[in-house]
């Protein structure tokens, strides 16, 4: 709720400012003012529809799971993005107009405001444009990851990662397909699916989640629950997940056997459980009994366990969860809450992989496509 109150106070700060600024660049008059603010009013109130809609009454169990309402909250989260930027870039560019002001010597004419207004409009256009051309796209990502002390008859295994897919009333059973479809064609070992697969109820998502039914590796499927599983639906995910031969790691591991070599595969939970007063997630404890001579993997929904997973005695990591910021200015705000934003890091000795995500959440705009992960685990 209190996530509802912040995103709804910046939104309207955001509107009234960009609102502001604009009206400057226009003559003096009621009516103009009037036309500027009764847009950006009615740009606000339709920003407002879409996080209502889906977050207080979510669609599928409000009966509002319409081709109508869906259509207005997606236009509503589509509006939301473009003005979010463009609010920054308006910003952005009222600073460039106040320091050319101030410094001396430089003269600014009245047409300077409708030359601002345009670069903005077509800065939004090009920044919004290309987001929402990405949002919901797909691309296969190679890494190679070095990974200390990995048995040699796992060097060369291959993990296909598939990470925050938000499958919900944006992203469905076509896009399920796509991902499934890339991740066959790719023949991993071993597949991942690290957190945040789904922003609804298993049973809403029932027919969205079934081409993961097809997806097969030697080495297994391992899934570790994101925040978003426990804001809607946690056991009803768990329990849907096994029933497809998925193996959701909670706190613990497995022990994967090649030539008498052994890799452990673990799994904690989110440290969101927090909230609901469970234990947050212990990288240590994930590793009890397991063998001391074994290559240590750890999925982890986010990266910011990777230093006590290095403690731990984690050899590798993958993650999730940032969607890299998503699209912009989130791109560029996400490195003030974030340490590891998106790649492949090395903390400590331990690597970590961050997936920047296939799906999108809120606006379906990403500045860069989606990806689905090929990694291969290279000893070093
Ligand atoms: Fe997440």
């Amino acid at each position: 709720m209190k996530f509802a109150f912040f995103v709804f106070f910046v939104v309207t700060v955001a509107n009234i400012y960009t609102a502001s600024s604009w009206r400057l660049r226009f003559p003096p008059g009621i009516a103009i003012s009037a036309a500027v603010f009764g847009l950006f009013f009615f740009l606000w109130a339709l920003q407002i529809v879409a996080p209502v809609l889906t977050h207080f009454y979510h669609l599928s169990d409000s009966g509002l799971d319409t081709p109508f309402f869906r259509g207005l909250a997606y236009l509503s989260y589509v509006v939301l993005g473009i003005c979010g930027a463009m609010f920054v870039i308006t910003a952005a560019f009222d600073v460039l107009w106040f320091l050319a002001r101030t410094s001396s010597g430089f003269q600014i004419g009245k047409a300077a405001g409708y030359v601002t207004l345009a670069g903005i409009l077509i800065t939004t256009a090009l920044a919004g444009g290309m987001a929402l051309y990405h949002g919901g796209r797909l691309e296969l990502v190679r890494v190679t990851m070095p990974v200390r002390h990995l048995p040699a008859a796992f060097d060369g295994v291959t993990i296909a990662q598939i990470s925050d897919v938000h499958l919900g009333p944006f992203l469905g059973r076509d896009f399920s397909q796509t991902i499934v479809d890339m991740v066959i064609a790719a023949k991993p070992d071993m597949i991942v699916i690290t957190g945040d697969l789904a922003d609804d109820t298993a049973a809403a998502l029932k027919d969205a989640i079934e081409p993961f039914k097809a997806l097969h590796a030697p080495l297994g499927i391992y899934f570790v629950m994101g925040n978003h599983e426990y804001f809607r639906d946690p056991r009803g995910w768990i329990e849907t997940l096994r029933a497809m031969g998925i193996r959701v790691l909670q706190e613990e591991h497995v022990v994967l056997e090649r030539d008498g070599q052994k890799l452990v595969v673990a799994g904690v939970v989110d440290p969101v459980v927090a909230r609901w007063g469970f234990r947050v997630p212990d990288p240590f404890q994930t590793l009890a009994g397991a063998p001391e001579d074994s290559g240590k993997i750890l999925l982890s929904h986010q990266p910011v366990l990777a230093r006590m997973a290095q403690r731990a005695g984690f050899d590798a990591q993958l993650s999730g969860h940032t969607h890299a910021g998503q699209f912009f200015p989130f791109t560029l705000l996400i490195h003030f809450f974030q340490t590891y934003t998106s790649g492949l890091y090395d903390v400590d000795g331990l690597s970590l992989y961050v997936n920047r995500g296939a799906g999108f959440w809120g606006p379906p705009m990403r500045t860069k496509k989606g990806e689905v992960t090929l990694i291969t685990l290279k000893a070093s």
